[in-house]
C-alpha cells in the first residue's frame, strides 16, 4: 500500500464517512462499498479520523450531489458525468443500473489504490492525471462515448477548497472554453472562508499526517464572481445545515443565523452555462 501524502491523502475522510454512516441506525446514505474498501485498507492508515460533524456533513454532500446528478441523467441529453478528483469516491458504482457514461479523474497516487477496487468498463473510465494537466481533456473526447453534443456534469467534491482562487478560476474557464460546444453543469463543493482559515482546527483534516491545508472559500455567495467564467451562472446553493436536521445537534441552530450559517459549513454549488 503506497503511503499518501498531501491532498491525496484526503480521501480516506469522506471513505471513513460513508463507511460509517452504513452503520448509523437511520443513515443518510447506505454505501455498503465504502464500508467494503474502509474494512480492506484501514489497518494500512491508521490515522484515519472522521469526526461526527464531518461523518454528517460528507453524508450530508453524498446525498446532494446524487440528487443533483439523478436530476441531470434523468434531464439531459445524451448524460456524460466527469467526477474531478474523485478519490475512491462510489458514486458511479450507485448509479451503474443506467449504463452511464462516467470519467473519473485523479492524481496517480490516488488512481493506483482506486483501481485495485473498481474496473473500468465501456462506460466508465478512469483519467490517471491531474486536473492541472490539461492533456486530461483530450483523453476524455477519445472515449467511444464521448459526442461532442453531449451534455457534461462535472462533479468536484471534496476537492477545490485545496486550491487558491487563481487556479480555481483557471480551471473552471479552461473547462468552459475546451468544452466549448457543449451545455455544461458544475456541481461543485465549497467550503467557507472562516473554514479555509482553519484547517488546523478542523477535526479530521488536522490529524492527516500530511496536513493538507484548505486555500479557498466564501462565505457570502456574491463573492463567487471573483472566480466564475462570465459564460456560467449560479443556479443554486445547498447549505449543508439545510438538509437532515436532526443530525447536527446543537450546530443545527445555525440554520436561523445567517452569519453563522454562511461561515459554519460547507455547500454544493451548481452553475451552468
Ligand atoms: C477529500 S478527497 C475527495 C475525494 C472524493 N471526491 C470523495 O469525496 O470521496 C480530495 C481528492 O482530490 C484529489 N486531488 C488532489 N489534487 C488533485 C489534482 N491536482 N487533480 C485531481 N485530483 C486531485 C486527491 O487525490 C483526492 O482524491
Amino acid at each position: 500500500m503506497n503511503q499518501l501524502k498531501g491532498i491525496p491523502e484526503s480521501m480516506l475522510i469522506p471513505l471513513a464517512a460513508r463507511a460509517r454512516e452504513f452503520d448509523h441506525e437511520n443513515p443518510i446514505i447506505k454505501d455498503e462499498l465504502s464500508k467494503e474498501i474502509f474494512c480492506h485498507i484501514k489497518n494500512d492508515y491508521k490515522n484515519i479520523e472522521c469526526d461526527k460533524m464531518s461523518q454528517v456533513g460528507i453524508s450530508v454532500r453524498s446525498a446532494i450531489l446524487d440528487d443533483i446528478t439523478q436530476d441531470f441523467v434523468n434531464n439531459a441529453e445524451n448524460p456524460i458525468v466527469i467526477n474531478i478528483g474523485c478519490g475512491l469516491d462510489t458514486r458511479y458504482q450507485r448509479f451503474n443500473t443506467y449504463n452511464l457514461s462516467w470519467v473519473d479523474l485523479d492524481v496517480p497516487e490516488s488512481i493506483q489504490i482506486r483501481k485495485q477496487f473498481f474496473e473500468e468498463t465501456a462506460h466508465y473510465k478512469m483519467i490517471v492525471k491531474s486536473m492541472l494537466d490539461d492533456t486530461w481533456i483530450e483523453q476524455a473526447k477519445q472515449y467511444d462515448f464521448y459526442d461532442k453534443d453531449a451534455n457534461l456534469l462535472f462533479i468536484f467534491e471534496g476537492v477545490l477548497m485545496y486550491f487558491d482562487m487563481q487556479t480555481i478560476k483557471g480551471l473552471l474557464n479552461t473547462i468552459i472554453q475546451q468544452f466549448a460546444s457543449h451545455k455544461i453543469t458544475f456541481a461543485i463543493e465549497f467550503c467557507s472562508k472562516t473554514i479555509a482559515k482553519n484547517t488546523k482546527r478542523h477535526k479530521s483534516v488536522s490529524k492527516l499526517s500530511s496536513q493538507p491545508l484548505f486555500q479557498y472559500g466564501y462565505n457570502q455567495l456574491a463573492e463567487l464572481d471573483a472566480i466564475l467564467p462570465k459564460q456560467l451562472s449560479i443556479k443554486h446553493e445547498y447549505n449543508y445545515f439545510d438538509f437532515y436536521k436532526s443530525r447536527w445537534g446543537l450546530f443545527g441552530a445555525c440554520r436561523y443565523i445567517p452569519f453563522l450559517k454562511n461561515r459554519l459549513n460547507n455547500k454544493i454549488v451548481t452553475m451552468e452555462n
